[in-house]
């Protein structure tokens, strides 16, 4: 099912029995989605995007393979962070490949800033992983950046070494042309670790 969000303050009602929630933040054609839920069939798999045909044709994706653990939310990436989505609701997010805007007049549009970044650690819970990639090497860099200097965020590399195997449709396209796509994982620091630093 599509459950649209756009220009709505609703939040999307989460079905209560999957204790492990993923969520694949701008999925695209979602073939990131698909190999995540066929894996991982006991956890509840979110994939959100602004463009509603390519949810349609996922849609069709995920009926015919008979997922039954995946929603699919047309929503707006920053909407969802700082209000559609419950507070604590999410165990591991991944953003993979965002349009990196790569010209100076385009930056401004880039999801991945520190304010963005902040609105994540409302949503994810004590302990959630945060998953990113990028084939944009200046885009990347601004991430470490960035990354390095929020406290309640914690690197740690081997929290998606169990999903490495499973690439995206861009990173796909990437890889095909020779372009490394390069990835980073943080935990969010429970309220325990961050007053123990
Ligand atoms: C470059 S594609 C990557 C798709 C997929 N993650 C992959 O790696 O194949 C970026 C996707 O993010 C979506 N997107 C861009 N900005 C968004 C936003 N602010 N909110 C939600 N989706 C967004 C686009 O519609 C597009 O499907």
């Amino acid at each position: 099912m599509i459950d649209i969000l756009t220009n709505d303050y609703r939040q999307p009602l989460l079905p209560p029995q999957y204790p492990f929630v993923e969520l694949d933040m701008g999925c695209g054609r979602g073939k990131f989605t698909l190999e995540l839920a066929k894996r991982f069939p006991d956890r509840l798999v979110l994939a959100s995007d602004v463009m509603l045909g390519r949810l349609r044709k996922l849609n069709m994706k995920v009926e015919k393979r008979k997922l039954q653990n995946v929603i699919l939310l047309r929503a707006e990436s920053g909407q969802l962070a700082e209000f559609q989505l419950p507070p604590a609701s999410i165990d591991r997010i991944h953003i993979l490949c965002p349009d990196p805007w790569p010209k100076d007049k385009g930056k401004g549009r880039r999801v991945i800033c520190t304010a963005f970044l902040c609105s994540l650690k409302r949503v994810l819970k004590p302990g959630g992983i945060l998953h990113l990639s990028t084939d944009n090497a200046p885009y990347f860099e601004d991430w470490q950046k960035m990354l390095s200097q929020l406290p309640f965020l914690s690197p740690v590399p081997d929290a998606i070494s169990d999903i490495s195997d499973i690439k995206t449709d861009f990173e796909l396209q990437w890889l095909a042309e020779g372009t490394p796509v390069r990835h980073l994982a943080y935990r969010i620091k429970t309220l325990c670790s961050q007053r123990e630093e």
